[in-house]
């Protein structure tokens, strides 16, 4: 199926500073695309060019045709006498939703969202309401992308797992910015980094690799000692040491490995697929060999 969004090759600047140069992004139905990188690599710039409303220096965007985008942005803004419900109700009006439709996805989204008091004004809301109601916003509007900009900034625990549960059940596409790692090992299914360290400006993994990964392992004893060993992917490249691996089969229970080595088994507790490739990458990029570290957990 052809990706809903597809950037091409874009490039940004602002003034004489390019944020990035010659990245391409795609967001096919069913991603939730966990995006991150460093204050500053154009997380937030991205994000509205993938909402459509800032537009790239050079390349191409290609939306497909019809696509509802719904887009919150990291401060919550609202017209003051606004109100809960007016706020949804405008949403929908914009949204030019289907007059038989408006009440129940009104009574629906709000009340998911635990709004009680419909006449209480949004600017006088707590900032982790105040972005409950930006999302209740996005959401009413049925859309087929949901771009998300540092949204648990201002959530509480229960509002960062209501946005989990909703996330994980939608069938909408989400881009979601976030510097809390937690709440994206919860609900993406890919993790994209904007960055120069990259040579195509970006790594792009997904979130949680497959059940079984190859590991070779780089010297090994294994026990209580510490392991030392390279991570290929099944879509990694090829080892990059000239010492003969040992090849072991590994299976993965979401970040619990299990590795067996001549009889020892070893338990390894993985961060994601994504850190590890990442390390492996930056290991590349500056000519040592990477390796992730195991501890523990070996038995003879
Ligand atoms: N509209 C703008 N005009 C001028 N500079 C901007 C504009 N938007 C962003 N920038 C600059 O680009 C940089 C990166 O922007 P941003 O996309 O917000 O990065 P991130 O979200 O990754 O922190 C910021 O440091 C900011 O100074
Ligand atoms: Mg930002």
């Amino acid at each position: 199926m052809p990706p809903i969004i597809n950037a091409q090759g874009i490039s940004k600047a602002f003034g004489a500073n390019p944020l990035f140069q010659n990245v391409s992004f795609t967001v096919s139905e069913g991603d939730r695309i966990g995006l991150i990188g460093p204050n500053g690599s154009g997380k937030s710039t991205l994000l509205r060019i993938l909402a459509g409303t800032e537009v790239p220096d050079d390349g191409e965007v290609a939306f497909r045709k019809r696509l509802r985008v719904s887009y919150v942005e990291q401060e919550s803004k609202f017209e003051s006498g606004a109100t809960v419900r007016s706020v949804a109700e405008n949403a929908l009006e914009n949204a030019k939703v289907h007059q038989t439709e408006r009440g129940t996805r009104f009574a629906e989204t709000l009340g998911r969202a635990g709004f009680e008091d419909l006449e209480a004004r949004a600017a006088a809301l707590s900032g982790g309401w105040q972005k409950r109601l930006a999302i209740v916003e996005a959401l009413v509007q049925a859309p087929d992308i949901l771009l998300l900009d540092e949204p648990t900034n201002h959530l509480d625990l229960a509002g960062i797992e209501w946005l989990e549960g909703l996330l994980e059940e939608a069938t909408f596409a989400s881009v979601i910015v976030s510097h809390d790692r937690y709440f994206l090992e919860n609900v993406a299914t890919d993790m994209a980094e904007l960055s120069r360290v990259y040579p195509d400006g970006m790594l792009r993994v997904p979130a949680h690799g497959s059940n079984t990964i190859k590991m070779s392992v780089h010297s090994s004893t294994i026990g209580t000692t510490t392991v030392r060993l390279q991570l290929v992917t099944q879509d990694g490249s090829p080892l990059s040491w000239t010492a003969q691996p040992l090849s072991v089969e590994v299976t993965r229970f979401g970040r619990l490995v299990l590795i067996i080595i001549g009889g020892a088994l070893g338990i390894l507790v993985l961060t994601s697929a994504y850190r590890l490739r990442r390390k492996r990458l930056a290991g590349a990029s500056s000519g040592g060999s990477a390796e992730e570290t195991a501890e523990g957990g070996g038995t003879g």
